[in-house]
Order: C-alpha cells, then sequence, then structure tokens
C-alpha cells in the first residue's frame, strides 16, 4: 500500500508508473497465481486489469482474516429497528454461515460462471448470499428490494440466473413489503425461469413456497456442507449491478474480481482513514453499489466491522436514529446520502437528539450519491464538528473518483465540491468536441483511458453498448455523464446529469423509463417525466401528459391511474407521486421536446426562450400548469 505522505506525492506517484502503482496496491490482496500482467491493453473494451492473476474474493473478503487470528473479531453487526434486533457476526460466524450457504447454493448447480439474482432487504443473508456466491465463482446481480415486479423481470431475463435467492418481505415504516408475490410475478414475466429459488422465512411475513422450484433458506443452508472458495481469474466478473441508462432498458455494470478487491481494500484506508478492526457504517442499501462496495466489499476486505442498518434515518423511531447507531456500536466514520442528513436536518434543525447519544467515536462523515448541497454540508459540520466529506462516484466506477482522503490529511473544506480525483483517475471538464476545458469552466466530466482497476470493464454481454453509451462520443476517454468543472487548486464540482438521470433520494432513476410507463397508458398521447428540485430528496419526479383527443376523462383520475402504473411497473421506489395533464407540451420547430426548459420552469427558474421553440406561448401555459 502506498507510503505516500500527501495527496500530492500520491496522485504524482500514480501519474509517472500507473502500473507500478497498482502492483504495489495489489500486495494488500491474497493471490493464488500472480497477475502475469499489471494490465493488459488487449482485453475488454479499454483493457483488463491484472490479467492472469487468479484469486477469491470471498477469501479475502472471510478466510484470510480468520487464518490471520482474527476470527473472533467482529464483522458485521445487523442493525434493525425495523425488526428490534441487532445482532453481531465475528468474521468466524460470517464465514462458517457463507459457506454453508455456498454449499445449498452448488446443492442447487450453482458453479463458477452461473449468475445468482439476490433479491433481499437489508438482512446479513443478503451479503451472506453475495460472498457465498462469490465463493463459488459465481456471479451474483443484486435487485434493489423496492423495485416492482416488471423491474425485476427484466433484470432476471437479461443476467438469466440459474438461482435466485430472496426473502418473504422486506419492512418499511408502517407496512411489511411481501416479496414473494413480486418474486412470483417476476418469474412470470420472464422469458427466462431458474431452476430454483431460496427463500428465507422472516417472521413477520411467511411466505408459501412452490413446490418443487422453492427451498426454505434455513433448511438448505442447514442440510448443506460447507464449500471451500473457487479460485477465479481478475478479470472474471464479481457480479452485475443493474442501473438506469438513458433508455427504459437498465444498464448490467460488470464487476470484475481483482481489480475491485484492490480498489476497495486500498480505499478503506486511503479514502476514508480505517484499517483492520475498525467499525465502520454505510447507510444505504446492499441493492445499490454504494452497498455493495461499502457495506459489504471494502470493509471486510480490509478486515473492519461493518454495520449493516435496517430503518431509516427519521421515523425509525426519531430522527436520532443515526447518532444512536454510531454511539450504541463505536463507528469511526459513517458513509450516507445528503438526503439521510436533509431528513434529519428537517425534523431535528437545531440537532438537539445528538445531545442524547455519545458521538466520540465519530471521526467523519462522508457522503455521496447526490451532490451534497453547501447548506447541509455546513448544518452536519458545524453539528458534528467533525470533517464532512462529499465524494462522487457511479455505480459504473464502482468506487470513488473524487474524494478527500484521510490518509494523507484533508483538503480545505469547500462546500458544494467532491474533492479530487482519487489516484487512477485522470479527470478533466470537456467542451462538446472533445477538448479539455480551461480549470473553472463547466463542461462533460470525462476519465482519460484506461479508467482505474475497479471500473465496471464492461455491461453485461453487451461490449458494444458499453462503447456506445460510455466511449464513444470522445475518443480516448469515458463519458461520466456528469456536467462540472475543475477549479485552479484541483477541486471538482459535479453538477448535474447531461442525461435524463435524475437522483431522487440518492437512488438514480431513469426519467425515460418513467415515460415508456406513461406513454403506455390508454388515454395518454404524449409526455415528459422531468426532475424538480425538492428540498428532501433533491430531485424529484414528475410527469407532464397530453390526453389522447376524445379521451374524455377526469383529469384527476388519470393521474391517479399514471401514479399507480408507475408504482406498479416500476416500483416505490421512482417516488414518482405528481402527475399533470397540459394541453400541449413545449417543443422544438422539428418536434423535440423541451424538457430543460420545462425543469427550468418547475424548479421556478428563469427559463429563456429557446431560438428553435415552435411556439413560445407554450412556455406561458407550461408556468400556469406548474406554478413557476
Ligand atoms: N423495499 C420496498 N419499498 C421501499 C424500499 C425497499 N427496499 N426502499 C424504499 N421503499 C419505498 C418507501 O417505503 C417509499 O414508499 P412510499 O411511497 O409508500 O412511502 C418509497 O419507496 C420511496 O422511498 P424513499 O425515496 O426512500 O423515501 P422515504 O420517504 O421512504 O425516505 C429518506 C426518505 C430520505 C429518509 C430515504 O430516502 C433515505 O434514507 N435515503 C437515504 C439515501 C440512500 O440510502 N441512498 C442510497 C445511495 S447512497
Ligand atoms: P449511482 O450510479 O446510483 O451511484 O449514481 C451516480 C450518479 O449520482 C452520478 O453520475 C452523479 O450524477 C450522482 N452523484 C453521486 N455522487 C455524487 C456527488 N458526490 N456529487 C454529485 N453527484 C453525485
Amino acid at each position: 500500500m502506498t507510503n505516500a505522505t500527501s495527496y500530492a506525492d500520491a496522485y504524482g506517484a500514480w501519474m509517472r508508473d500507473p502500473e507500478a502503482w497498482w502492483a504495489e496496491e495489489a500486495k494488500g490482496i491474497t493471490w493464488t497465481r500472480q497477475p502475469d500482467k499489471i494490465f493488459d491493453k488487449s482485453m475488454g473494451a479499454f483493457g483488463q486489469w491484472f490479467a492472469g492473476g487468479m484469486m477469491n474474493t470471498c477469501y479475502n473478503c472471510l478466510d484470510r482474516h480468520v487464518e490471520a487470528g482474527r476470527g473472533e473479531q467482529a464483522a458485521l453487526i445487523y442493525d434493525s429497528p425495523m425488526a428490534g434486533t441487532v445482532k453481531t457476526f465475528s468474521y468466524s460466524d460470517l464465514l462458517d454461515q457463507t459457506a454453508h450457504l455456498a454449499g445449498a447454493l452448488a446443492n442447487l448447480g450453482v458453479t463458477k460462471g452461473d449468475r445468482v439474482v439476490i433479491y433481499m432487504p437489508m438482512v446479513p443473508e443478503a451479503a451472506i448470499a453475495m460472498l457465498a456466491v462469490a465463493r463459488l465463482g459465481a456471479i451474483h446481480s443484486v435487485v434493489f428490494g423496492g423495485f416492482a415486479a416488471a423491474e425485476l423481470s427484466t433484470r432476471i431475463a437479461d443476467a438469466k440466473p440459474k438461482v435466485i435467492v430472496s426473502a418473504s418481505c422486506g419492512l418499511e415504516p408502517g407496512r411489511v413489503v411481501k416479496y414473494k408475490p413480486l418474486l412470483d410475478a417476476a418469474i412470470a414475466l420472464s422469458p427466462h425461469k431458474p431452476d430454483a429459488c431460496l427463500i428465507l422465512q422472516r417472521p413477520q411475513a411467511q411466505a408459501p413456497l412452490t413446490p418443487g422450484r422453492d427451498h426454505d433458506y434455513a433448511e438448505a443452508v442447514g442440510a448443506a456442507a460447507p464449500r471451500a472458495c473457487v479460485p477465479v481469474l481478475a478479470t472474471d466478473p464479481l457480479y452485475v449491478l443493474y442501473t438506469s441508462g438513458t433508455t427504459g432498458r437498465p444498464k448490467g455494470v460488470v464487476r470484475d474480481n481483482g481489480g475491485h478487491a484492490v480498489v476497495l481494500w486500498n480505499s478503506m484506508k486511503m479514502i476514508y482513514g480505517l484499517d483492520a478492526g475498525d467499525v465502520w457504517w454505510t447507510a444505504s442499501d446492499v441493492g445499490w453499489v454504494v452497498g455493495h462496495s461499502y457495506i459489504v466489499y471494502a470493509p471486510l476486505l480490509r478486515g473492519c466491522t461493518s454495520v449493516m442498518y435496517e430503518g431509516k434515518p427519521v421515523g425509525t423511531p426519531d430522527a436520532g436514529a443515526f447518532w444512536r447507531v454510531i454511539a450504541q456500536h463505536k463507528v469511526k466514520v459513517l458513509f450516507t446520502a445528503p438526503t439521510a442528513m436533509r431528513a434529519i436536518k428537517q425534523i431535528d434543525p437545531e440537532g438537539k437528539l445528538t445531545r442524547e447519544h455519545d458521538l466520540s467515536s465519530l471521526e467523519a462523515l462522508y457522503l455521496a450519491g447526490e451532490r451534497c448541497d453547501p447548506p447541509t454540508g455546513i448544518w452536519a459540520t458545524e453539528l458534528l464538528g467533525k470533517p464532512v466529506v462529499d465524494h462522487w462516484w457511479q455505480t459504473e466506477t464502482g468506487w470513488p473518483i473524487t474524494a478527500g482522503f484521510r490518509q494523507f490529511g484533508l483538503f480545505p473544506f469547500k462546500p458544494g465540491s467532491g474533492g479530487r480525483p482519487c489516484p487512477g483517475y485522470d479527470l478533466h471538464a470537456l467542451d462538446d468536441d472533445g477538448n479539455v476545458l480551461p480549470s473553472g469552466t463547466t463542461g462533460n466530466l470525462s476519465l482519460r483511458l484506461p479508467l482505474p482497476p475497479g471500473c465496471g470493464p464492461t455491461l453485461w454481454q453487451n461490449d458494444e453498448g458499453y462503447r456506445t453509451s460510455y466511449l464513444s462520443d470522445f475518443p480516448g476517454w469515458y463519458r461520466s455523464g456528469d456536467a462540472g468543472s475543475v477549479d485552479a487548486d484541483g477541486d471538482v464540482w459535479v453538477m448535474g446529469r447531461t442525461d435524463d438521470i435524475i437522483n431522487v433520494a440518492g437512488h438514480r432513476l431513469s426519467t425515460g423509463s418513467m415515460e415508456e410507463v406513461l406513454a403506455s397508458h390508454k388515454d395518454v398521447a404524449e409526455c415528459a417525466v422531468i426532475g424538480a428540485k425538492d428540498e428532501l430528496k433533491g430531485q424529484t419526479p414528475i410527469g407532464l401528459v397530453v390526453l389522447k383527443a376524445g379521451a374524455n376523462r377526469v383529469e384527476a383520475e388519470v393521474c391517479a391511474e399514471l401514479v399507480a402504473l408507475v408504482r406498479e411497473r416500476i416500483g416505490p421506489v421512482a417516488a414518482f407521486k405528481d402527475a399533470r395533464v397540459v394541453a400541449r407540451l413545449p417543443k422544438t420547430r422539428s418536434g423535440k421536446i423541451l424538457r430543460a426548459s420545462i425543469r427550468r420552469i418547475a424548479d421556478g427558474e428563469n427559463a429563456p426562450v429557446p431560438p428553435t421553440i415552435e411556439d413560445p406561448t407554450a412556455l406561458d401555459e407550461l408556468r400556469a400548469v406548474l406554478g413557476g
């Protein structure tokens, strides 16, 4: 691991010799065969890291810590105000349960390279399932529990899993979300059917099992012999994680084993300043990339204790829930989304509830998932008296692109900035022709190829889709899809997406997929969905629809049907609650809907009249509907 003492030294060392830098970092991982090449540019869309090397990610997360004599140390603390449970798993416990689940999956025919879909709430078995799949050299694909059956079905159809691991239910405030009907509907909708399903029965709702297909998780694990780790190539996939793209079809971001383990192991120390034995908490969900990397893999690779929290920042039971968890488990660093801080701030603006808990263990707060708005960053810094670090990344990269680095001492706090590029990323803002822009000028934030280890090397069975989505606009660069700038100090300012992806409560969603749902309603002639500013969630979707001539419907009824339809097709996580009927949508003379103008009006901003607009009065009509 790097012994650089400053950010400038570390970044400079990486810049001078990237392969030497990553060869050094790779020493943190236990390999069964050393890589033949640190970087092989002949492989994949832009090259692949650690070609020829063999290892197992689960071994690096669990077995090696137990073999090193740290089996009794806590690996995972499951804290669920929803279920009223706190349970600690030592590294030995977690290894034992993982090896047995790997045995159960192997008994169902799962072998190296097979896919296993995991559709689970925030229970320890979700993390155990990910690790068990990795143990067998198979490939997991976790689907967030807030997605509806149709979204789950799309992912099943694309990943073609041999087995699905699920649970009887998830727990949301005030309701038990039954997973089994959603799973059954998703399998019925998918052209691909899994051979088997393993169902974890939770006491809050028992699920009827489908004979011949479903197996009880506890029984299957109880009857299975433990399985050893299967070594895989560093370049073999560890998982596929579907994320919103610009079309209705989600993108299956592939993560490989070797590079992922190397960068995550390194990031725990370099970025977050933690090492083996330290307690770390990521308040997110295993269904998102943040949960994959920082609830499960990174802390376990490093030998830390990871807190897994099934609850909300507010209401479970109050806005002091986060402070209670920090105090109870002596959390050193918390990682969450700014929206969680905004939720707490809304209810307890003076932070009175912090005084009821001993927060002396906390050393820093890291935020990601969306830009941290300066008022929230300043509020959290003043309240906690600890550094608050915003850092920017994406499902595609799997680890931060920009950050503050506790190993080197944090940069001066600049509210609204996402920090500086991590060693591994050569980041610039480009103009639309691909020219590097001077510092301080906003453009397309892009990364010079090759991307560092850990970044998705391709999309699942879709190399061409990867190239057209990210690499073809600016040859030699990866286009992030975010707009922003790099200032004279090297600090990066990420200001928003350049496509139709929106960020609702830190959840990445595609307005295009919501438009597809609205357009499928029998009375809708055309529609547009935009992300409008929201005090709590950062953005919230608003759908504008034009009804078919002669639809002759009560507008409020159609709107209610549209809200229900998005919830049914995409899921509650879309948080789509606002549909409005308009007489027409503002368009260019060539018929393109002016979404940017609609968004500005919804945000109450001054929307200049675009020169290409067909009829400027359409904007005035919209102002009347949106109240802007
Ligand atoms: N399973 C089923 N439903 C789920 C779900 C899950 N795993 N997760 C969320 N939902 C539902 C919620 O119950 C809610 O349903 P409702 O419309 O019936 O109220 C809906 O999806 C929207 O959820 P959410 O956007 O999370 O809103 P919320 O009002 O429940 O909570 C916050 C708001 C800010 C408290 C919450 O979003 C939060 O804690 N965010 C943290 C951000 C985060 O973890 N980001 C991940 C990336 S770092
Ligand atoms: P996801 O793939 O779900 O992690 O979402 C990635 C997107 O979220 C990025 O492309 C950004 O648009 C946004 N994002 C994540 N973290 C930040 C951040 N710290 N600052 C600004 N935007 C962010």
